[in-house]
């Protein structure tokens, strides 16, 4: 019988997920089907009963039911645990496991760029789901010492709560940046508009320290055109998108996902429209 994978969230449309992982399981010769689900409000338990029942052999889960999902689960992954999210299940004879790939897919991408050594000095900006995620795969898989910064300083706090790393003010991230290797902003502001706010600008960045943004449409964000300006080798969330996926994909097939191939997929979907 056909398998089914599916992507669930709300809004759902303009998820590429379909698109990367049709083709995956295409390149792969699996019998297999990929399909967006929108979730609407109050239906998500009935949703999660359905695709047991089903038989869903996985699926990823996007804003915002990453923390919902939790009571669902039969096993959670410890990193996915320190997060308190999950973006994607795995079932396994009807037996269902939670993975956080963001954060690890995050980190994937950054260490194409060069290795994460203990004389790293990473800064956060942000302290919201996709900064919990990448702070857990910093902490789990480096070394670095990691300083989360944030508008609201209370999220940020908890996220350190427990560890040697450090919590602070958007402003003291500020004047404080020269002292980073490695910048990346996880917010949401100034995600569109050229002259949005930025969370902190980087006059003082020290030229060759590597900034990057979460966000990949744009696939040049504010916050990476300031950095550019002051010598920064930048980096967008691109790799962080297909490298979370990439793993998902690996996790429920045993395969190796052709990173390259989804690469292309996005980049003409995005440039398509
Ligand atoms: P996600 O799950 O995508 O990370 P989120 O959990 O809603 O999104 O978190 C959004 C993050 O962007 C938060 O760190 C938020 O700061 P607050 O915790 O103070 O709300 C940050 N953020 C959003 N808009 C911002 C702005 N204009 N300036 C600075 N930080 C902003």
């Amino acid at each position: 019988m056909k398998e089914l994978y599916c992507v669930i969230g709300n809004p759902i449309a303009h998820s590429l997920s379909p698109v990367m992982h049709t083709a995956l399981l295409e390149q792969n010769k699996i019998d297999a089907s990929f399909v967006p689900f929108l979730i609407k409000e109050g239906t998500f338990t009935t949703v999660m009963e359905g695709l047991k029942a089903l038989g869903i052999s996985g699926f990823n889960i996007t804003s915002p039911f990453k923390e919902d999902i939790l009571p669902f689960l039969d096993e959670l992954d410890p990193e996915a645990e320190s997060c308190g999210a999950v973006n994607t299940v795995v079932s396994r004879n009807g037996r269902w496991k939670g993975f956080n790939t963001d954060g690890i897919g995050y980190l994937e991408g950054l260490q194409d760029i060069r290795a994460i050594t203990e004389a790293d000095r990473i800064l956060i900006v942000g302290a919201g789901g996709a900064s919990k995620a990448i702070f857990q795969a910093l902490t789990h898989h480096t070394d670095a010492r990691l300083t989360v910064a944030n508008r609201t300083l209370e999220k940020a706090v908890q996220m350190v709560e427990g560890t040697a790393h450090k919590a602070i003010s958007l402003a003291d991230a500020e004047s404080q940046i020269a002292d980073y290797t490695i910048v990346i902003q996880t917010t949401s502001s100034g995600l569109t508009k050229e002259n949005a706010n930025l969370p902190i600008r980087l006059h003082d960045l020290t030229a060759g320290t590597i900034v990057s943004d979460i966000i990949y449409n744009p696939a040049q964000t504010p916050f990476l055109k300031e950095a550019k300006a002051y010598g920064a080798v930048t980096q967008n969330g691109l790799p962080m998108f297909v490298n979370q996926a990439a793993i998902a994909f690996e996790l429920w097939t045993g395969k190796k996902a052709d990173r390259d191939l989804m690469r292309e997929i996005v980049l003409k979907q995005l440039g398509g429209k």
